[in-house]
C-alpha cells in the first residue's frame, strides 16, 4: 500500500463466512462473547433495521457516547458531508484509511458495531486488518519499526484536545494495543515517520475486505482491529455503536504478541 492507496478490493465473502456468528437461540451473546475473546471480531447477518441493531448493541454493550451519535447511542453513516471537513470524512462519500475509533481518547471504546442499511451502488467495501497479525508480522519482518513504533508517546492523537500516545501500546495485562489514524488529524513524532511508512505497507499485506449487504455487519475489538472504508458512490447508509461490553461478558482488551526473546527486548520505556 503507498501514501495514497488502498490495496485491491478483493471480497469474495469469505471474511464474513469466517467470523459468521449464529444470532439465533437464547445463547448467542456468549458465542459473540467467544468469538471477541479469541479473534476479537465477529460477523453476522438478519439484523435489518435500526431498532433490531439497537437491541443487539445494548444487549451486548453500554453504548459509547460519540460526540456525532443520535440520542439513542447509534450514528447513522451516510454521505451527508464533503471529503474534505476536518473529522467529518467518515459522513461523507470518501475513502477512510485504516484506522481505530476514537484514537484521540485515553481510553477509546473497547467494540466497535456496525451493520449496513442500504449498500452503494459502487465500492464503499469496509477494510478490517487484525492489529495482532500487523505487530507480529512488522516485529518478525522489520523489527527495528517494531521497536520504535511499540515505544512511548510516539503520536499526537486528534486536535487541541487530543491524546499523545503510541500505535502499539502495552496494557497491564501482559498484551498489547493499537491505535492509529492515519489522516490530517495525527501527527507523528519525526523519527517515527519512515517506520510508519512501513507499517503501511504492513498493514497493506494483512487488509482484508468486506463488501456488506443488508443485514450484514461485525462487531470488533477496536484495541485490536484496524478499520477503514472505499469510496463510494450511491445512498450507502450503516449504522454505528460503540460501546464496553457487560459485566460478565468481558474480554480482556488488545491482543497477544508473539514475540522472539529479542523482539520481546523492545518495548522499552514504558513504565
Ligand atoms: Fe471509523
Amino acid at each position: 500500500m503507498d501514501e495514497t492507496t488502498l490495496p485491491p478490493a478483493v471480497d469474495d465473502g469469505s471474511l464474513l463466512i469466517r467470523y459468521l456468528v449464529d444470532l439465533h437461540g437464547s445463547d448467542f451473546q456468549r458465542r459473540l462473547w467467544s468469538a471477541l475473546s479469541g479473534d476479537g471480531l465477529a460477523t453476522f447477518t438478519g439484523i435489518l433495521d435500526r431498532s433490531a441493531f439497537a437491541r443487539l448493541a445494548r444487549g451486548l454493550a453500554a453504548l459509547y457516547p460519540h460526540p456525532d451519535a443520535d440520542p439513542d447511542g447509534l450514528t447513522l453513516l451516510h454521505a451527508r458531508e464533503s471529503g474534505e471537513t476536518l473529522g467529518k470524512r467518515g459522513f461523507s462519500d470518501a475513502e477512510l484509511l485504516p484506522h481505530t475509533e476514537r484514537s484521540c481518547t485515553t481510553v477509546p471504546p473497547h467494540l466497535l458495531m456496525l451493520v449496513c442499511l442500504t449498500p452503494g451502488l459502487h465500492g464503499g467495501e469496509t477494510l478490517l486488518i487484525d492489529g495482532r497479525s500487523v505487530a507480529e508480522d512488522l516485529a518478525r519482518t522489520e523489527p527495528e519499526s517494531w521497536r520504535v513504533l511499540s515505544g512511548p508517546r510516539t503520536a499526537y492523537f486528534g486536535g487541541a484536545a487530543g491524546h499523545a500516545g503510541s500505535i502499539f501500546e502495552p496494557l497491564s495485562s501482559g498484551r498489547w494495543m493499537i491505535r492509529l489514524r492515519l489522516d490530517e488529524l495525527v501527527r507523528f513524532a519525526p523519527q517515527t515517520l519512515p517506520h510508519v511508512a512501513i507499517l503501511r505497507k504492513v498493514i497493506g499485506r494483512h487488509t482484508k475486505t468486506l463488501l456488506l449487504e443488508p443485514g450484514q455487519g461485525f462487531i470488533l475489538d477496536n484495541t485490536r482491529w484496524l478499520h477503514g472504508r472505499r469510496s463510494f458512490q450511491g445512498p450507502r447508509t450503516m449504522l454505528r455503536a460503540l460501546g464496553e461490553l457487560r459485566e460478565g461478558l468481558s474480554p480482556e482488551r488488545g491482543f497477544p504478541v508473539l514475540l522472539t526473546d529479542l523482539e520481546r527486548t523492545t518495548g522499552k520505556g514504558w513504565t
